[in-house]
């Protein structure tokens, strides 16, 4: 918009303006229509206008607009914390709440470094993250995920973190195992405080799932040497990957679970940590004090949106849906592989998180930015991404890749058409 106040993530880029938005759809001022193959960020899990979420916001705000959680608490704190606790793992028995992924990432950082101290392990600090995870963007979060395009302007802000290679820069699935063990070798474990990945990596590697065995190791070898796992589950939980949460895949028992995104179906803004019983125990019988929170956290609004969107979630059998949907989509994704095996070299993922991944010489052409344009032209809307692999000798490559991921609630009829659109895409940009 010409004349504009707002100070735009990217001054170049022409923004169409979206005036409403209706299931699996998006509408703009001049009358295009956009379908939601991305769920936003794969932040909209259920779709838009879903009437149960707004209706509860609306009747939160107007009875309690805002009550510090420094100071008060409220019922839809203990609903929406009750409802997420109930679906995690066995064994999370509470739930911090922050408002943004990166946030709740950096809130875990901190408790994992409180439990050390309570326990009078003073020297644990460093947080291990792997290359190719991709944990927000604040200072902390970005300094232990390694996405190299949004980390290069502000490296020498960022403080220490350990780093395990990616997962794709070796044939060998167990080269994480084994710099980690290295990595306890040469650091020390008693000054090593938490590691934390992506059950299945997102948006860095597009949709990409580690060896369960490799995972399991890893978990093995923080339990070992007493390093506070974390699962970033702000972008696989809550079903996007066929299950409450993707650690329950791999069967991994992480320590702390964060998570964001779909847990309101982005209604509001919310994340948190769910946190396990040993780390409650020891923050209470250490003073009580988690020494960390925010002006949002919990907020009423937001916590009644989460209570609201769990709700739709269990009484509408939202993860049925993903795994019909899921199934139909990927095979519409193989399909379309196959037409296009210059472009596609691979379909991945789980539930309604799927990728494909590109080939490097669409790099080129624009690589995954180039093809969703080409979507976007067509009324389609996914989420670009590339990844850099570096081989044996050294060289590397990007590899672009593209995640498909529509709303939790996505119907038959909006697969068959967000297939179709991609499709003409893949014609017109391949040709
Ligand atoms: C796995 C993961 N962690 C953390 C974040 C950061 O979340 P936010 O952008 O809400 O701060 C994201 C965002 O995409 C994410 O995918």
């Amino acid at each position: 918009m010409s004349g504009s106040a707002v100070f735009h993530r990217d001054f170049g880029a022409d923004y169409p303006l979206i005036v409403s938005a209706q299931g699996s759809y998006l509408y703009a001022d001049d009358g295009t229509e956009y379908l939601d193959g991305s769920s936003g960020a794969v932040a909209a899990n259920l779709g838009h206008g879903v009437t149960e979420i707004a209706d509860a916001m609306r009747e939160q705000a107007l009875r309690v607009g805002f009550a510090h959680t420094l100071r008060f608490e409220t019922a839809a704190l203990h609903d929406a914390a009750a409802r997420i606790q109930g679906l995690a793992p066995e064994g999370f028995t509470r739930v911090f709440f922050a408002s943004g992924g990166s946030e709740a990432n950096e809130s875990a950082f901190k408790l994992a470094r409180q439990y050390h101290l309570s326990r009078g392990e003073s020297s644990r600090h460093l947080v291990v993250g792997m290359w190719d995870n991709y944990h927000g963007n604040t200072l902390g979060a970005l300094a232990v995920g390694g996405d190299a395009s949004r980390r290069q302007h502000y490296a020498p802000m960022l403080p220490r973190t350990l780093r395990l290679p990616s997962w794709r820069d070796s044939a060998d699935a167990m080269a994480p195992v084994a710099a980690l063990e290295k990595l306890v070798r040469s650091e020390g474990a008693e000054n090593i405080s938490a590691l934390i990945l992506e059950p299945l990596v997102g948006s860095q590697l597009g949709a990409f799932e580690p060896e369960h065995e490799a995972l399991r190791k890893i978990a093995e070898i923080c339990r070992t040497h007493g390093i506070v796992l974390i699962a970033d589950e702000v972008m696989t939980g809550f079903g996007r990957c066929g299950t409450n949460f993707a650690v329950e895949r791999s069967g991994i028992v992480p320590d702390l679970i964060t998570f964001g995104k779909g847990v309101t179906g982005g209604y509001a803004p919310l994340s948190g940590v769910i946190v396990s019983e040993p780390i409650v125990q020891a923050v209470r019988d250490s003073g009580g004090v988690f020494h960390h929170g925010y002006t949002y956290s919990g907020h009423p609004v937001a916590v009644a949106a989460a209570a609201a969107a769990l709700q739709f979630y269990a009484e509408r059998d939202v993860l049925e849906n993903v795994a019909l949907r899921g199934a139909e989509l990927r095979a519409g994704l193989e399909i379309l592989a196959v037409r296009y095996p210059n472009a596609i070299t691979e379909v991945r993922g789980a539930g309604l998180l799927l990728a494909l991944e590109l080939s490097p010489a669409l790099t080129a052409r624009g690589g995954a930015n180039a093809l969703n344009r080409a979507a976007m032209a067509r009324g389609l809307v996914l989420y670009p991404g590339a990844s850099t692999r570096a081989d044996s000798r050294g060289d590397t490559t990007v590899v672009p890749h593209l995640l498909v991921a529509p709303p939790l609630t996505v119907t038959p009829a909006e697969i068959a058409e967000m297939l179709s659109r991609l499709d003409g895409a893949l014609r017109a940009h391949t040709d």
